[in-house]
C-alpha cells in the first residue's frame, strides 16, 4: 500500500508525526510538503524534533492570494501524483494545502482520506470553512475527531463515508509529553510556573488590520501579568510593517518548537489564542483557554466550561472576564484515544 501525505502548514506537521512512528507505514509512503509554511521555526524545526522523514517533494509554494496559492499547488501536485500513483492521499485539517491535496486526488480518482473532517464554524468568511467543506465533500474517507463533527457530517449526508476515530493530536501530544515534562522552557524567558499568560494570534480578522491587533494587545496588557507571545509570521509582518509598539507586559518571541510550546502551555496560568489546535491541546492538558473569536469548531471545549469564547470586537474590558474565568470540576473526554491505531486499522481494512 502506497500512501501520499500532503502537508504544508505547521499544524499539519504535528498531525503527521504520529504516523511517522509506524515504520511499516513508512516503507511505502511519500511525503509532499507544499511549502505553505517555510520559515525554519514553522517547518524544519517540526520535522527535526518530531522525527518526520525529509519530504520526498518540496513544492516551495508560499506566496500569493488564495487562488494563486491553491492554483499553483494544484498544478504541482497533479504532476507529482500522476507520477507516483499512490493508493491513498491523506490530507489534514483545513488549509489551502488540504484543499489542493483533496482536489487533485479526487480528480485523479485516487482515494482521499481527510483527517479532522466534519469541523464547522458556520462562518464562511473564514477561508478554512470553505476548505473543509469542499475537502469533506470530495474526499472518499472522513476521519472524524468528535461527535459534534460527526453530527455535522450527518446533516450534510456524508455519514456513510465517516469514521469516528478521535483526534490525531491526542497522539501527537502523547508522543512528546514525557520529554516535555522534563523541560522548563518558561525559565528561558525569566517566567515562573503558573505566573504568566501564553498568547497566540494568527486569524486574519484579528491580525491583518493593525488597528484590531493594537486593540487586542492593549486590552491584554491590562491583565497585569507577563504575557508570552510566540508570534506567527503573519502577525509579525503586520507588527513590523506598521511599526506597532508592543505593550510592556507582552513578551514577543519567535514561534517556538512543539516541545517548548507544549511545555509553555502546560505551565502557563491561562492560554489566550485564536488557534484551532491550541484550543484542543489546552483542553487535553486541562488548561484554561480563552479563545478570541466569536465562534469555534471545537464547541465541546466551550460546553464543558474549559474554553471561554470572547469576541474582541463586541466586548469591552474583557481582560476582567479573562481574569475571572475559572475551570470547572469535570473534565470529560472529548477527543478519544489510541487514534493512530484506529486510523491505520481502518486504512488496512479498506485496502484488504
Ligand atoms: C495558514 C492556514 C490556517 C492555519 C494556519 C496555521 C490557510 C488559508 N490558512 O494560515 O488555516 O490555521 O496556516 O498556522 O491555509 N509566512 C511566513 N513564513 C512562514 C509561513 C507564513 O512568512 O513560515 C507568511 C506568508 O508568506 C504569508 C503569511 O505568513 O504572508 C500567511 O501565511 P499563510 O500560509 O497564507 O496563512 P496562515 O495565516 O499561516
Ligand atoms: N505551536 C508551536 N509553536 C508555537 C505556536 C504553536 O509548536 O509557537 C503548535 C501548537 O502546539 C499546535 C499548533 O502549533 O499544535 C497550532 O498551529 P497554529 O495555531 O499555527 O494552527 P491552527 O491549529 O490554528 O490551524
Amino acid at each position: 500500500m502506497k500512501i501520499a501525505f500532503v502537508v504544508g502548514a505547521r499544524p499539519q506537521f504535528i498531525k503527521l508525526a504520529p504516523f511517522c512512528q509506524r515504520k511499516e507505514l513508512l516503507r511505502n509512503t511519500i511525503i509532499i510538503h507544499t511549502g505553505q509554511h517555510f520559515d525554519k521555526e514553522m517547518s524544519d524545526l517540526f520535522f527535526n524534533e518530531l522525527n518526520i522523514p525529509e519530504p520526498n517533494y518540496y513544492l516551495g509554494i508560499n506566496s500569493g492570494n488564495h487562488g494563486e496559492q491553491t492554483g499553483k499547488m494544484l498544478i504541482a501536485l497533479e504532476s507529482m501524483i500522476t507520477k507516483e500513483l499512490p493508493d491513498f492521499i491523506i490530507v489534514f485539517g483545513d488549509t489551502n494545502t488540504t484543499l489542493a491535496g483533496a482536489l487533485v486526488g479526487s480528480k485523479l480518482h485516487i482515494p482521499v482520506i481527510h483527517i479532522e473532517a466534519g469541523l464547522r464554524s458556520f462562518n464562511k468568511k473564514m477561508p478554512e470553512e470553505i476548505n473543509r467543506i469542499v475537502a469533506d465533500h470530495i474526499s472518499d474517507y472522513l476521519f472524524v475527531p468528535t461527535k459534534t463533527a460527526l453530527n455535522n457530517l450527518k446533516k450534510e449526508n456524508l455519514s456513510s463515508k465517516s469514521y469516528l476515530t478521535g483526534d490525531i493530536m491526542v497522539d501527537s501530544l502523547k508522543m512528546v509529553i514525557k520529554k516535555v515534562r522534563r523541560l522548563e522552557t518558561y525559565s528561558k524567558y525569566s517566567l515562573t510556573k503558573n505566573n504568566y499568560y501564553l498568547l497566540t494570534l494568527h486569524r486574519p480578522y484579528n491580525v491583518d488590520n493593525p488597528l484590531n491587533l493594537i486593540k487586542i494587545l492593549t486590552e491584554l496588557n491590562k491583565l497585569g501579568d507577563k504575557i508570552l507571545f510566540p508570534v506567527h509570521p503573519r502577525t509579525l509582518k503586520v507588527i513590523e510593517d506598521n511599526s506597532i509598539s508592543i505593550p510592556p507586559n507582552i513578551v514577543l518571541v519567535k514561534p517556538v518548537g512543539y516541545f517548548d510550546f507544549i511545555n509553555l502551555l502546560s505551565n502557563c496560568k491561562k492560554i489566550i489564542t485564536d488557534s484551532g489546535g491550541v484550543q484542543k491541546e489546552a483542553y487535553i492538558l486541562e488548561k484554561i483557554c480563552i479563545t478570541l473569536r466569536s465562534e469555534t469548531e471545537w464547541i465541546e471545549t466551550v460546553e464543558s466550561g474549559w474554553n471561554l469564547l470572547v469576541n474582541p470586537y463586541t466586548n469591552e474590558d474583557y481582560h476582567e472576564k479573562i481574569k475571572k474565568f475559572l475551570p470547572p470540576f469535570n473534565h470529560p473526554p472529548i477527543f478519544g484515544d489510541d487514534v493512530t491505531n484506529k486510523m491505520v486499522e481502518i486504512i488496512n481494512n479498506i485496502e484488504g
